[in-house]
């Protein structure tokens, strides 16, 4: 159902994911989107559905070392202590010896904590084997820039804010020179750019739905998709991504509906923490 992408730590990384911010019913969604064949799932402490994502797991009857599994530090968590006690915590929250992928949720780049020595603990978990691989989420270039500089450990990947009205290219663009994947959050805008007439004009053409075109529009430009939905049959549109194709006209009419930062949906991460 989904291709997977290699990321740099040697794992694959299915490119379609299941998100679960702000989800209703994370338990039951959860199990009935591995069960439709999702076998990607993205959680975080900030969203305080961890054990409820570990309970659909469990209840999918999937078995756990075939679902890629990534999970996010809450940004008070970012004293090294605090940082390994509370990976620890989400261990146990979701019933998991390891994951998959633990990022740094947010850079904070105005928190006393340095988030390079965030990202040193990170590197220690890694090395313990109970994060399989770790990135971060939210960084700009010149926070990947510093935590590669200083510990020569570049992160599998940077989960960014990307959809059609904000394509987020020239972060995406520097982490994938660094061999760095990208994993689009939000990638249907929230919902709000599925009524935009050409991703609706494209969609009519091509017989699909509004969201099918932006999902595969970001698969296409070779970034991960971790789209939220409560409902299975949205869920089952979503995962149906992979046999039909964009033209590189319909890419480009889409490219064309970038914003810059007035599309962004959320603060951009410099000024959180001010
Ligand atoms: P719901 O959970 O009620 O299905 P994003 O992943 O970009 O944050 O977008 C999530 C939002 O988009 C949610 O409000 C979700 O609502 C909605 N959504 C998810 N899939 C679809 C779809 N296939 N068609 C329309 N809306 C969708």
């Amino acid at each position: 159902m989904t291709t997977t992408i290699e990321l740099n730590s040697g794992a694959q990384l299915p490119q379609l994911g299941f998100g679960t911010s702000q989800a209703a019913t994370p338990a039951a969604s959860v199990a009935a989107a591995l069960q439709i064949g999702y076998r990607h799932v993205d959680t975080a402490q900030m969203y305080g559905n961890e054990a409820e994502v570990g309970e659909g797991i469990r209840a999918s009857g999937v078995a756990r070392e075939d679902i890629f599994v990534t999970t996010k530090l809450h940004n008070p968590n970012h004293d090294p202590a605090d940082a390994r006690r509370t990976f620890t915590e989400s261990l146990r929250r979701m019933g998991l010896d390891y994951v998959d992928l633990f990022l740094i949720h947010w850079p904070m780049p105005f928190l006393q904590i340095d988030y390079l020595h965030t990202w040193e603990t990170l590197i220690e978990l890694r090395d313990s084997g109970r994060a399989a691989s770790i990135g971060v989420s939210n960084f700009q270039p010149d926070h990947l820039d510093r935590i590669i500089g200083a510990t020569g450990v570049v992160p599998a990947v940077n989960q960014i804010e990307v959809h059609p009205y904000f394509a987020n290219n020239e972060v995406r663009e520097f982490a994938k020179s660094h061999g760095i994947a990208i994993e689009a959050w939000s990638p249907l805008g929230k919902g709000d750019e599925l009524t935009d007439p050409v991703i609706s004009g494209i969609a009519e053409r091509l017989g699909r739905s509004p969201a099918q075109v932006v999902l595969r529009w970001h698969i296409q430009r070779g970034d991960v998709v971790i789209p939220k939905s409560d409902r299975e049959e949205r869920m089952r549109q979503n995962a149906d991504v992979f046999s039909f194709e964009l033209t590189d006209t319909d890419m480009a009419a889409i490219a064309a509906l970038d914003r810059g930062e007035d599309g962004r949906r959320s603060a951009h991460p410099n000024v959180l923490g001010k």
